[in-house]
């Protein structure tokens, strides 16, 4: 596909660059963890995928790991704060239940910039699970296309990912935030501005007020993402097609015409089941679909079993073939694979975990100016949004962030730290703050106050 056939709206607006905070502790799953937890070393690194999992340190918090990446996002840019019209955060591990975390990071970073000077810059906070900062980035994406005073949006996502100790949650976890300069003209991507959009109320994921860690059903989250994510997928396709942006010919799936596709990233080997399921679902049509029926056979039809549970069997027997067939991990190895690339040394980061997918891309220099982007977002409760966006032709000339490097870099901390810091019982830092921003104290109010630490 070339870039002429795509089109990009009049006034392009999107991604001019990202920066990720990712805390500087981690812990190996491999080893004492999962000895501890009597899990086999194979199931965590190649069934979920995860080898390392970030873990916030003492005085880390959302808060301050969204001010340590919009720190480096505008001292990358040269921004100003009276630039920036909006900072748009989203995240599911707010400290507060009314102050929006967005004005704890104006203070932190009017430590820098001289106090008063983001005072202009309006600040709000989505939460939506794991969706909030693509809900925030589509919101900011209206509002500069009818922005005229030259201003630009900041979106920023940060969370702590955190579920009980020895739960098959837990070795899902990590901590980060990335923070995305968003603006006309971008360097990087320019959205399509086409948005397809899934919901419907699910019990897969959540936290009820007052608890410290999330209320999983973990298989039936898995489904619940898969079918959300389908549902986003049709509306997406359907639009494209409306819109005369992406219209298969004959024989063409839709899935042709996109170069990369990004999921939202709880684990890397969900990344897998979800381009599966894209992938089964859009090669059904067309005619990849005679090549996969010569490889695998007639895909089963639920009318044709009067037993539901046969049904199901030959329905799960099918998508286990389908994984493993050439057609697939063909696709997935050119498409999808390079995304989960900095997860698997971080973990579930939430709602920025997406954008770690493009972070990974971007720093193995695999996006070329002119290819489609599409990003599959998921936020348990549950919704899914799929959108567009195409590599502008400056995006190999920003540069790199130095991600690789910077998580070889970290300390690894004892299973017995980890867990003090999980369950709030460690006081002391395990590292001395340096030039950044910290947790300093809690008053007796629950006002949260930092410092940046030189
Ligand atoms: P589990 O019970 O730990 O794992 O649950 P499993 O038994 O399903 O095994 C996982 C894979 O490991 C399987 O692969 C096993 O075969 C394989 P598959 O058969 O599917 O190909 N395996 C092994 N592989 C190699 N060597 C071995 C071995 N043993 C087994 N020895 C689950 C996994 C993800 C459910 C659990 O960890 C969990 O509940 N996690 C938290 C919830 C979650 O991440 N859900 C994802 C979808 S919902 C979502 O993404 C939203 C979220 O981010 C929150 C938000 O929106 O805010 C979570």
């Amino acid at each position: 596909m070339s870039s002429s056939d795509k089109t990009v709206p009049k006034k392009s607006v999107g991604i001019e660059d990202l920066a990720v905070y990712v805390p500087r502790l981690f812990l190996p799953l491999a080893g004492e963890f999962s000895a501890n937890r009597g899990i086999d070393p194979g199931k965590l690194i190649k069934g979920i995928g995860i080898e390392r999992m970030a873990v916030a340190d003492a005085h880390e918090d959302a808060a301050s790991m969204a001010a340590m990446s919009l720190l480096e996002l505008m001292r990358r840019n040269r921004l100003r704060p009276e630039e920036i019209g909006k900072v748009y955060v989203g995240t599911e591990s707010a400290p507060d239940e009314a102050k929006a975390l967005g004005t704890y990071v104006i203070g932190m970073l009017e430590q820098i910039y001289g106090k008063g000077s983001f005072q202009e810059a309006s600040t709000v906070e989505f939460k939506a699970a794991c969706i909030g900062t693509t809900f925030a980035l589509e919101s900011l994406s209206y509002w500069l296309a009818a922005e005229e005073e030259g201003k630009v949006g900041v979106v920023i996502a940060s969370d702590v990912a955190k579920y009980p100790l020895a739960s098959a949650g837990e070795y899902t976890q990590g901590a980060g935030s990335v923070a995305l300069l968003v603006k006309s003209n971008p360097r990087l991507l320019a959205l399509e501005q086409i948005y397809g959009a899934f919901t419907r109320d699910e019990n897969d994921f959540f936290r009820p007020m007052g608890c410290t860690t999330a209320i999983v059903n973990g298989k039936h989250s898995n489904q619940c993402y898969l079918d959300a994510v389908q549902g986003a997928f049709d509306s997406f396709a359907f639009k494209a097609r409306r819109q005369g942006v992406i219209v298969p010919g004959d024989g063409e799936n839709v899935t042709d015409f996109m170069d990369h596709l990004l999921f939202h990233i709880p684990y890397p080997r969900m990344v897998e089941y979800a381009s599966a399921a894209i992938f089964r679902h859009d090669w059904r049509k067309g005619r990849r679909s005679a090549e996969i029926e010569r490889e695998l056979g007639r895909d089963p039809i639920a009318q044709e079993y009067e037993d539901l549970q046969k049904y199901q069997e030959a329905e799960a027997d099918y998508a286990r073939r389908f994984a493993k067939s050439q057609q697939f991990l063909q696709a997935f190895a050119a498409k999808v694979r390079d995304t989960a690339t900095l997860s698997r040394q971080i973990g579930n980061i939430y709602t920025g975990s997406i954008y770690l997918g493009l972070a990974s891309l971007l720093e193995m220099q695999k996006i070329h100016a002119g290819q489609r982007l599409c990003f599959g977002a998921y936020g348990s409760g549950c919704s899914a949004l799929f959108f567009s966006a195409i590599a502008q032709p400056e995006i190999e000339s920003v540069p790199l962030r130095g991600l690789p490097q910077r998580l070889e870099e970290r300390k690894q901390i004892s299973l017995q730290d980890y867990e003090l810091l999980h369950e709030g019982r460690k006081k002391d830092s395990m590292l001395q703050p340096r030039e950044e921003f910290a947790l300093v104290g809690i008053d007796h109010q629950g006002y949260r106050h930092y410092e940046y630490v030189q």
